[in-house]
């Protein structure tokens, strides 16, 4: 069954242990509540390495004062179990003492990738999220972690961290899971009402719309700008019933750069949109021909 553990320290003895034995080591950084999604990072890594680590931490500096760190679902237990449905090896859930003793000082920032798309309404999000992560993996020091394509610009974000700092952990990403409906899946979809969840189905048919338009060569043909494309997909999730459409833009997929215009290289389009009180965010990849 796996093993729990919530002090770094026990964490280092564990890993020591393993690299003793000479044992490769995963990790799969969560804030819990888990689901298919972070399930399916722990079955990809398993290819990969001997040993799979996940964490739990909901992690108070990537939360924003008027954002949902209070109500975010917490439920261990059930966590617990499904990490022994896919026999993960270790949890790892530090208290936040654990993680921010008194005293704490230090920021991780990375810059310029981490301006715009999620940023723009989440100010100080990804310190939270580059500072946190620095820690976990080197308090774990894993030969590899992998991160879910459903928070694209994280991913993208966190192994540019881990190669500036020349943090030794191979960062990898992984397949973004969908329900059954089409909506990805995310520890936030229990916050939607059911008529909610009708309208958040609109993203990823939205999305799905955008990559047909631009890989059928309407933008070639003079038929639709990228532009007019974006607006229509605005307005259209806009009258179904979402309040707020935080972004919907298309960037290049290798290091988020814009796209104006034309599509050159492999590019995705992402977006953030709000129903009630519920933000949710999504994104697919755009094949140029
Ligand atoms: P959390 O939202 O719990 O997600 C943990 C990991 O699961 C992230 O890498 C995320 O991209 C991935 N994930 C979530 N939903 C997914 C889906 N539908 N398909 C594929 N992967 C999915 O992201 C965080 O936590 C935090 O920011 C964290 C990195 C742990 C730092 O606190």
């Amino acid at each position: 069954s796996v093993q729990i553990i919530r002090i770094k320290s026990e964490l280092r003895a564990q890993i020591k242990a393993w690299r003793m034995e000479g044992l490769t080591i995963g990790m799969i950084p969560t804030m819990g509540a888990l689901h298919h999604g972070h399930l399916s990072l722990i079955r990809q890594i398993q290819q990969h390495v001997d040993k799979v680590v996940v964490s739990i931490f909901v992690n108070p500096k990537q939360f924003g004062p008027n954002e949902d760190f209070d109500k975010y679902p917490r439920q261990e237990t059930a966590d617990v179990m499904k990490l022994e449905e896919v026999q993960a090896d270790l949890l790892y859930a530090p208290n936040p003492e654990e993680m921010y003793p008194g005293g704490f000082l230090t920021n991780v920032s990375v810059s310029e990738i981490t301006e715009g798309l999620c940023a723009a309404k989440r100010p100080g999000h990804f310190d939270g999220v580059t500072t946190v992560v620095t820690k976990l993996l080197l308090q774990c020091l894993p030969d590899m972690a992998i991160f879910g394509e459903k928070d694209f610009q994280q991913y993208v974000v966190l192994k540019r961290l881990t190669l500036d700092l020349d943090i030794p952990t191979q960062v990898i990403c992984g397949d973004l899971i969908r329900d059954d409906d089409g909506l990805a899946t995310s520890s936030r979809n229990v916050y939607l009402s059911p008529e909610e969840r009708q309208i958040a189905l609109e993203i990823p048919k939205t999305l799905q719309q955008i990559v047909k338009d631009i890989e059928s060569g309407a933008i070639e043909q003079g038929k639709l700008s990228l532009q007019e494309i974006l607006d229509k997909g605005t307005e259209h999730l806009l009258s179904a019933g979402f309040k707020e459409v935080q972004y919907l833009e298309i960037r290049r997929s290798e290091d988020l750069a814009p796209v104006v215009d034309r599509l050159t290289a492999p590019s995705r389009v992402l977006v953030a949109a709000v129903v009630g009180k519920t933000r949710l965010i999504d994104n697919m990849p755009i094949r140029v021909s």
